[in-house]
């Protein structure tokens, strides 16, 4: 028996702090788990995605996101070589197809020495492309997620990962306060109840640290096509396969099945209106609280970042 879920229940897709304590926990651990798995085992639409990638021609994305500067790891490999091999390897070519998934648009950007001797956790850090990221720009990292194939994918390059759903931080005192930098990319609103888990993962940062929080938006796709979509896959798919087979089925292309299985795969997908979220900043004690994507053409996420005082 599912519990009552908000979207396709109640209506109810934005999230108001209003909701708190109205919807129940779900196996966390479960829901990415399959997907981070299909990833490790490199089947079609589960990897080589902006998503989910970890290889280091994704992670040099990542980091010109954050900080503006390209291909940094290439670099580092190759030196004086970088354009020369770049143009010889087809790496550039390759722009184009490591965009299915989308980019960010993040301004103002992160100097590139930022993160150099931070301590940071990546809380849901999933199959760990942000703490591969964060790491290559010379943070210690801590990784937390529930989802065991996330963390064994994550520990391919971090031995600092731990289980931990971000619900059970307040119960763990080396947690708290602890991190010069906590990234929380799109879990708390995957969740019951968002304004806890905001408030669980705020609480991981030092005084003077930042919290860099990503959650849908309201413009995030939550047509009544998509809710259709949502209700069958948790009501009528039974097996991983049948859910699977479906994701596959509404895909535009099968390199793109996990942005679909993302968007199924959680029982709660709220999204949350920034003035909602700059409150949790500001209750949480943050303050020069930015939206980082407010340039962004169609964005359906908010990037926002605060420090603490
Ligand atoms: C959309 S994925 C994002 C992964 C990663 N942050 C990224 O951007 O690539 C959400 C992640 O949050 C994790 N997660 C969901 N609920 C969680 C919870 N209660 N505590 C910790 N992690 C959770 C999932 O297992 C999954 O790996």
């Amino acid at each position: 028996m599912l519990p009552r879920n908000p979207h396709f229940d109640d209506a109810r897709v934005v999230w108001s702090d209003e909701y708190a304590g109205l919807y129940a926990p779900v196996a966390y651990d479960e829901q990415f788990d399959d997907q981070w798995r299909l990833f490790l085992e490199r089947k079609t639409g589960f990897c080589d995605h902006t998503g989910v990638e970890t290889s280091d021609e994704y992670i040099d994305d990542r980091i010109a996101e954050l900080t503006g500067v390209s291909n940094v790891l290439y670099r580092r490999k190759w030196g004086m070589f970088a354009s020369l091999m770049s143009r010889l390897s087809g790496r550039s070519d390759r722009q184009e197809r490591r965009g299915v998934g989308g980019r960010l648009w993040l301004e103002p950007k992160f100097a590139i020495d930022f993160f150099q001797g931070k301590r940071c956790l990546d809380a849901g850090c999933g199959a760990g492309r942000w703490t591969k990221t964060l790491q290559s720009l010379g943070a210690n990292m801590k990784s937390i997620d529930v989802s065991t194939h996330g963390l064994a994918s994550t520990r391919r390059f971090n031995e600092d990962v731990s289980k931990c759903s971000i619900f059970d931080i307040p119960n763990r005192g080396d947690l708290h306060r602890a991190f010069d930098f906590t990234l929380c990319w799109g879990v708390v609103m995957c969740t019951h109840d968002p304004q806890a888990a905001f408030n669980a993962v705020a609480s991981t940062v030092k005084t003077g640290g930042s919290l860099y929080l990503m959650v849908y938006a309201p413009t995030y796709h939550t047509s009544p096509q998509v809710l259709e979509w949502r209700a069958r896959y948790h009501r009528e798919c039974r097996t991983f396969e049948e859910r699977l087979a479906f994701a596959y089925s509404i895909a535009d292309r099968p390199e793109n099945a996990i942005n679909l299985l993302d968007m199924l795969n959680t029982f709660y997908n709220w999204t949350i209106p920034l003035a909602v979220c700059a409150e949790w900043f500001r209750a949480a004690g943050f303050g020069d609280v930015v939206l980082l994507n407010q340039n962004e053409p169609h964005a359906c996420g908010l990037h926002m970042l605060g420090t603490k005082r």
